[in-house]
Order: C-alpha cells, then sequence, then structure tokens
C-alpha cells in the first residue's frame, strides 16, 4: 500500500472510531441532562436568599431571575442534572439566618458559609441532605444546639463548626467551638 493509501485508510478508521465512542455518550448522557434544571433548587435557593439580612457586598444581588440558578454567584451544580451540590459563600459579610428550605437542597454535597455572621440555629432539615459530606460553618455566630437529626448525613466527613456560639452537646452551657 502507498503511503497516502495507507492515510486514507488511517482517516477511515479513525472517523468509526471515533463514531464508535461517541454513540453510547451521547445515548447515555443526552436524554438524561437536564435543561431547567428542579424548581424545588430554585425556590430553595430564594427562601435563602430572603434571610440574609446584610449583605453589605451585594453578593445577593445577583441572585435574581435574570439568571439560571446554577450560574449565581456561590452556586455549583451538577452539569448534567443542574442540582445544587455545592454552595460557597465564603467570607461574604453575610449576616441573616439559615432556613429549614435548606433540607430542601437535596442533592447538596458541600456548604461553606466560613466567616460570615450568620446566626440562629442550624435548622434540624439539614439531616434530609442525604449527600452532605462537608458541612462548614466555621467562624459564624450560629447558636442553639447542633440538630441531632444531622445523625441523618450518612455521607457526612467534614463537620466545622469552630468559632460559633454553639451549645456545648455535652453539657448544657454555650461554648465557643
Ligand atoms: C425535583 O426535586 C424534588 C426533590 O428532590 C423531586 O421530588 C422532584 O421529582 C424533582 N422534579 C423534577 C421535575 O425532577
Ligand atoms: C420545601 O419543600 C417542601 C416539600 O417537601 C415544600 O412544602 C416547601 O414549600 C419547600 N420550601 C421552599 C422554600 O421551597
Ligand atoms: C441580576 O443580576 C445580574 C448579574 O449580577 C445583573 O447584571 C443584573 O443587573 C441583575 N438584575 C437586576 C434586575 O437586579
Ligand atoms: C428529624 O429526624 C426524625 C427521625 O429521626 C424525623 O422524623 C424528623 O422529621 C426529622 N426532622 C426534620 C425537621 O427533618
Ligand atoms: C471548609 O471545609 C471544606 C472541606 O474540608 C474545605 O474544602 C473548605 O476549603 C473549607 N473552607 C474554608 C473557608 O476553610
Amino acid at each position: 500500500m502507498k503511503p497516502h493509501g495507507r492515510l486514507i485508510l488511517f482517516t477511515f478508521l479513525h472517523g468509526i472510531l471515533l463514531l464508535c465512542m461517541n454513540a453510547p455518550l451521547e445515548s447515555a448522557t443526552l436524554p438524561s441532562c437536564n435543561t431547567f434544571g428542579n424548581e424545588t433548587d430554585r425556590l430553595a435557593l430564594l427562601d435563602l436568599k430572603k434571610r440574609i439580612t446584610q449583605d453589605p457586598l451585594h453578593v445577593m444581588s445577583s441572585w435574581n431571575d435574570s439568571l439560571h440558578f446554577c450560574n449565581l454567584v456561590g452556586v455549583t451544580c451538577n452539569r448534567c442534572t443542574k442540582r445544587v451540590v455545592i454552595l460557597k459563600l465564603t467570607a461574604q459579610k453575610l449576616a441573616g439566618s439559615l432556613r429549614k428550605s435548606i433540607g430542601n437542597l437535596s442533592h447538596l454535597t458541600g456548604i461553606d458559609l466560613v466567616s460570615n455572621s450568620f446566626a440562629g440555629e442550624i435548622p434540624q432539615e439539614i439531616g434530609r441532605l442525604g449527600s452532605l459530606r462537608s458541612l462548614n460553618l466555621s467562624r459564624n455566630s450560629f447558636g442553639g444546639k447542633i440538630p441531632s437529626n444531622i445523625s441523618h448525613c450518612a455521607q457526612l466527613r467534614v463537620l466545622r463548626l469552630v468559632s460559633n456560639e454553639l451549645m456545648d452537646p455535652f453539657r448544657t452551657n454555650s461554648v465557643h467551638w
């Protein structure tokens, strides 16, 4: 075979190989990919925004309906399912509280609100986050008890709560964790 012919054969085979590789990939990902995301997540994020009382850096002003919720500052979605998987608003000078709507973001794997001024109790609904691996709420003003339902977060590997006003779970007085 002449070198020219070999090149054509190679290009031909390469094309078939690419086709074969693409075909199962596309049929596996395309039908299950969600374009719009889940309304539950959108409503939960809007509810979280409502509980923010101070936002001097105007982080939350970008949380409006002109952007898909997956593109909001601090929000990361799974690329295919468009479910919210990470909420990360580190050191944004935010004050406010978390409400039970956090438990509706049921696909969350990580929450990082380190170094803000969140206060109030950590809601029991955190226990509904069955995929949560990391909950990092250090350096805020969370108070009350650590929610007992956190024990339902079977995937939880990292729990950071230092520098809050939480009650010592083994005593009843308030401590600085
Ligand atoms: C949205 O999410 C909720 C809770 O995870 C689920 O029950 C519901 O089926 C989802 N809706 C769609 C359209 O995927
Ligand atoms: C959270 O989900 C529950 C149903 O599971 C619903 O009744 C409630 O309205 C949701 N909260 C928000 C803020 O979307
Ligand atoms: C919504 O957020 C985007 C992105 O930050 C911003 O450009 C736009 O002005 C905002 N719209 C409103 C109505 O606040
Ligand atoms: C807390 O967990 C208990 C089961 O141990 C459950 O019945 C209850 O609904 C959970 N509370 C919340 C607010 O999710
Ligand atoms: C919070 O903890 C997670 C998990 O260990 C880590 O990836 C993240 O960097 C921490 N956040 C800060 C601000 O230290």
